[in-house]
């Protein structure tokens, strides 16, 4: 993970090689405090159309849970506070690497009911495969 994130890194600013989907530079010592991640969650934008700024860390995502109405098209926003997670909602086709030190985002449109779980799919430590939260689409 150490070497995985050196390389990442020295692509990164040697190279100015990084992922499209982070656009924005955040401290990741200092997530906790700053905003909009500060209040992770659910902001709502329009009549349909939501934000939501997620933070993970070994071994959760924060907010554990999101409710949102059929037919809602929802912005993540996601950073982490220490390693590289993977942000993906399996049964719905969202997915983006989240690196300490970006805000990744991606935009998705909930067209069906149901409980999807969040999952993390890039491997973080011993409790990757008990890191997970919920979007509930009703
Ligand atoms: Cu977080 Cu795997």
């Amino acid at each position: 993970m150490a070497c995985f994130f050196v390389i990442v890194l020295s692509l990164a600013v040697f190279a100015d090689i990084n992922p499209p989907s982070h656009g924005e530079t955040i401290d990741p010592t200092k997530v906790a405090t700053t905003a909009p991640f500060d209040h992770p969650g659910l902001r709502q934008t329009g009549p349909k159309t939501y934000e939501a700024y997620y933070v993970g860390q070994v071994f959760l995502w924060t907010p554990a849970s999101i409710t949102i109405p059929v037919g809602s098209t929802v912005t993540f926003y996601v950073t982490s506070e220490d390693v590289v997670h993977g942000f993906s909602i399996p049964q719905e086709d969202v997915n983006a690497e989240i690196m300490p030190g970006w805000v990744s985002s991606v935009t998705h449109t909930f067209t069906r009911a149901g409980d999807f779980p969040i999952v993390c799919n890039q491997y973080c430590g011993i409790g990757h495969s008990t890191m997970f939260a919920h979007v509930i689409v009703k």
